[in-house]
């Protein structure tokens, strides 16, 4: 690490250099299978980033499971039929390649986890167990009772560790250095020290997560989620894709807003895992009201489909005190709850709530954003050296994501880029001399007046308002004249966020600062690809467009354009290989009854 000292004409604040082939940045499943693999492969000068401290990944809070045609419980099940009921609950505007990618490895990737140490539950012949998840045609989801996440972190991170993979935590990436054509490193700070830090880095790996906490009631924790990947991406000239699928699923904590005990718990997933387990939907009329929905799928149905018609009933005068519905397991018994969802369980015993001996209230929250950063085969975006996976990448989900889908796509695609990575890494990168100055000096030199900046609007102010408009703008139901306004209102908001009242660089509200900047890229992408797509398809709904138009069976990409905005194109998506068209003649589909 070498030291510049910030001397020249401009002032240009101090900061760390740090030289590495590949700068990998996100530490959570994809980041830590991107660095395995180039590990195994013999690229050692790897430095992987976190935000938080080691461990602590959003992957944490991945919940129900992972999906993998390993045919434990169903043994007709196969890759084929995997991929086929991806791109049917996709809507077909998945990429069939990037599907196939991750379908066909999953058993692999599976089993080395096992190998590896997770801690899968297991049938009682000591087979890695699936549970039903919502739209799968079979049981293929693995499982670490309702803990996979953290369970699959713990054994990724051993890995690793194993491996003496570097690791650097509290890091946060704000800029890539990139001339549009090629990455060159990324600049940051250290959360801790204040430090400001150039990574000279050749390749760059964006494994940052998505942009689901653009929306005031989410999943994730306040702090992530907020499209840094996307908004990274987007400004070093990649192209984000299909941004307007935001999936919010059916079952976030739906809780008294005025109870301290309980209102940090509103969003918070309750996984689908309690339905995979044989959980109900009642409205409060008593209702088991997925049987007008979807008879056959029930409360497996496809997250949007589940989503939408709790969103209908609370808005038709049937919702809970607390604008939910009830999600009842009851009719199992304690010790079968305890086994298959231990974490669920505890959390609603702190908070008063006997899962085995009533029901506990939910409705939908924004999840899981299926667009993303653009990128070929591999993970690669159109700027040489720079990788997406994981979330922040688009492609696998198309208009809505499969359930367990999530986790799979982390370690597939984490393969996948270090496989090309390390056919390809060259030594550590260096920025290029026309570069320093005019890119990474002046982004330094932002980044202090940022901390010194006492303007008119406190930062946490923004943050939520950005959050309000979207879930009021571009929540589950859209049309022409909200998205509209939408974007109207994001204009008041970026102008307000050009007068916050921040704060030290080591604070929360200069990192929520920084991630003010990420949420206005991503919230316009989704604003706008709402706007353009004038269809219904998966998780993005139009009242205003209420069928799905096959000739929108197309992506929609945004790219920035030279003098700044974005520009929009369009592109039609791939068919499908023939054994994947084959599984999908064949019309496979869950078939809820056999749960009961
Ligand atoms: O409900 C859940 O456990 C979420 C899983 C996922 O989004 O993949």
């Amino acid at each position: 690490m070498s030291k510049h000292d910030g001397t020249n004409d401009a002032g240009t604040p101090a900061y760390d250099e740090v030289d590495v082939s590949v700068l990998v940045v996100g530490a959570g499943a994809a980041g830590a299978r991107t660095a395995i693999e180039l590990a195994e492969r013999g690229v050692d000068d790897v430095l992987v980033l976190g935000k938080r401290s080691h461990g602590d990944a959003h992957t944490t809070w991945a919940r129900g499971g992972i999906n993998g045609a390993l045919g434990t419980r169903d043994p007709e099940d196969s890759w084929a039929i995997h991929a086929a009921d991806t791109l049917n609950e996709g809507h077909f505007v998945n990429d069939p390649a990037k599907v196939e990618t991750v379908t066909q490895q999953m058993p692999e990737r599976l089993r080395e986890l096992d190998e590896w140490g997770m801690d899968y539950s297991r049938t009682d012949d000591g087979e890695i167990d699936q549970r039903y998840f919502g739209a799968q045609s079979f049981r293929r989801t693995a499982f670490a009772g309702d803990h996979t996440g953290e369970s699959m972190l713990d054994a990724l991170i051993e890995k690793a560790q194993s491996l003496d993979v570097p690791y650097r935590e509290n890091v946060m990436i704000t800029k890539l250095v990139s001339d549009g054509e090629s990455v060159y490193g990324a600049v940051g700070f250290d959360m801790d020290s204040g430090e400001f830090v150039l990574f000279n880095a050749g390749t760059v790996v964006l494994a940052a997560g998505g942009h689901a906490a653009i929306y005031n009631r989410h999943t994730s924790r306040d702090d992530e989620n907020n499209g840094d990947g996307a908004a990274l991406a987007y400004d070093a000239g990649a192209a984000l894709m299909d941004m307007e699928f935001v999936q919010f699923h059916p079952t976030g904590m739906a809780v008294d807003e005025d109870d301290p005990e309980w209102a940090p718990w509103s969003g918070r997933l309750v996984t689908e895992a309690v339905r995979g387990e044989g959980g109900r939907l009642f409205n409060s009329d008593g209702e088991r009201f997925m049987e007008r929905y979807s008879p056959d799928q029930m409360e497996l149905d496809a997250r949007d489909v589940v989503a939408r018609a709790i969103a209908k009933e609370v808005a038709e005068g049937r919702g809970t005190e607390n604008g939910g519905v009830y999600l009842d397991i009851s009719h199992r018994d304690e010790a079968f709850i305890r086994e298959r969802l231990p974490r669920m369980y505890a959390r609603f015993e702190e908070l008063g709530v006997d899962m085995a001996e009533e029901p506990v209230e939910v409705a939908p929250t924004s999840h899981y954003g299926m667009g993303g950063v653009a990128v070929d085969d591999h993970g690669e975006t159109a700027v040489d050296g720079l990788f997406a996976i994981g979330e922040t990448m688009a492609g696998v989900h198309g208009a809505n994501r499969l359930g367990g889908n999530s986790l799979a796509e982390t370690v597939a695609y984490g393969v996948v880029a270090g496989e090309r990575i390390a056919e390809r890494v060259d030594g550590p990168g260096a920025v290029p001399a026309r570069l320093v100055e005019t890119l990474v000096e002046s982004h330094v030199a932002d980044l202090a007046a940022t901390a010194d900046s006492d303007g008119t609007y406190a930062v946490e102010t923004v943050f939520e308002e950005l959050q309000d408009l979207m879930w009021e703008h571009a929540g589950i139901l859209r049309d022409e004249e909200s998205l509209a306004a939408g974007l109207d209102a994001l204009d008041r908001v970026r102008e307000k966020a050009s007068d916050m009242a921040v704060g030290p660089i080591t604070s929360q509200s200069f990192e929520y600062a920084v991630d003010v900047g990420f949420m206005l890229t991503a919230a316009e992408a989704v604003l706008r690809g709402a706007r353009e797509r004038t269809e219904s398809r998966g998780a993005h709904y139009r009242t205003d467009y209420t069928d799905t138009d096959e000739t929108w069976r197309r992506n929609i990409y945004f790219e920035r354009a030279d003098l700044g905005g974005m520009t929009s194109r369009v592109e039609p998506v791939d068919s499908p290989s023939e054994v994947v068209q084959d599984a999908l003649d064949e019309g496979h589909e869950l078939d809820y009854h056999q749960l009961e």
